[in-house]
């Protein structure tokens, strides 16, 4: 029987192509198979173990580009855990730019109604339900079994009874007045090729249309025609050009944000008409 330390020597070897640190990806594998933590493991290392079944599936699973994600079911979000499974996006970084300035324009409105389209996994809504007081929030997702992981997540982080869940295509269920409009939607172009890791995510979550952007555009004109004070949207890098042109026809201007990487990743749009 191989040693503990045996077994991730050599799946890290295996994961080397894939993962950008291989033995921390073997290590959270081989903990969460064994039910131990992973500090424990590291200092009884020498221990020798018959190797679980599943963990060697995962270790294939991942050799194949499945994200570590899915194979432990968590997902770190604004430095909470929040449960995920290949029903919904994995979350990403750069949405907590979207949900800290969604935070901070919550904060200049008394009791604001927030609709979210698009929840997947919760991750937006249940950040802003932990911190803006009073708001109503109403996540969307078009996907029933997103809205189930969505769900499982809100009771994880004790805010079920601050979010009601409802399936709707981007608002046509929603007859509520809104005062925020906020969604992270699917913005890929139908037929792009993704990267390995992408294609595991749900076609749902990734590709917006024929052009990508098409879900963004009809949130533009929802937030005119229904005189929503704000919409703050996620982006594609190369959408910036596409949405300022849309907006021309309504006379209005986004204000566009960079991620951390420097590409402009997403907008805002308020209630300012530029013949004003
Ligand atoms: C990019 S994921 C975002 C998930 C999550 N909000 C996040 O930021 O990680 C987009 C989500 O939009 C949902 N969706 C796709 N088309 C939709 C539509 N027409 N109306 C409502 N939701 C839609 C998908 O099911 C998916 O959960």
């Amino acid at each position: 029987m191989p040693s503990i330390k045996a077994i991730l020597k050599e799946s890290s070897k295996r994961l080397r192509e894939v993962a950008q640190s291989p033995y921390k990806e073997a290590l959270a594998l081989l903990a969460n198979s064994l039910k131990k933590d992973t500090l424990w493991l590291m200092s009884h290392d020498e221990i020798v173990i018959d190797l679980p079944s599943d963990y060697l599936e995962n270790i294939k699973k991942r050799e194949n580009y499945c994200p570590l994600e899915y194979l432990l079911n968590i997902a770190s979000f604004y430095s909470r855990d929040f449960y995920v499974d290949k029903r919904v996006l994995i979350p990403r970084p750069e949405t907590e730019i979207l949900v800290d300035t969604v935070i901070s324009i919550s904060k200049e409105l008394t009791q604001p109604t927030i609709v979210e389209v698009g929840t997947g996994s919760g991750i937006i809504s249940i950040i802003l339900a932990l911190h803006v007081d009073n708001a109503k929030i109403i996540a969307i997702d078009i996907n029933d079994d997103a809205l189930e992981v969505a769900k499982i997540n809100a009771k994880k982080h004790g805010v079920s009874d601050k979010i009601e869940f409802r399936n709707s295509n981007v608002l046509n269920n929603v007859d509520e007045d809104i005062d925020i409009l906020v969604s992270n939607p699917p913005y890929i172009k139908k037929d792009e090729i993704l990267e390995k890791n992408l294609s595991y995510e749900p076609d749902i979550a990734l590709f917006g249309g024929d052009i990508g952007d098409e879900i963004l555009k009809q949130l533009a004109d929802e937030t005119i025609k229904r005189n929503i004070k704000v919409l703050a949207c996620e982006m594609g890098y190369d959408q910036k050009d596409k949405i300022e042109n849309y907006l021309k026809k309504y006379n209005k201007k986004a204000e566009f944000y960079k991620d951390l990487a420097g590409f402009y990743r997403g907008f805002l749009l308020r209630e300012i008409n530029l013949s004003q």
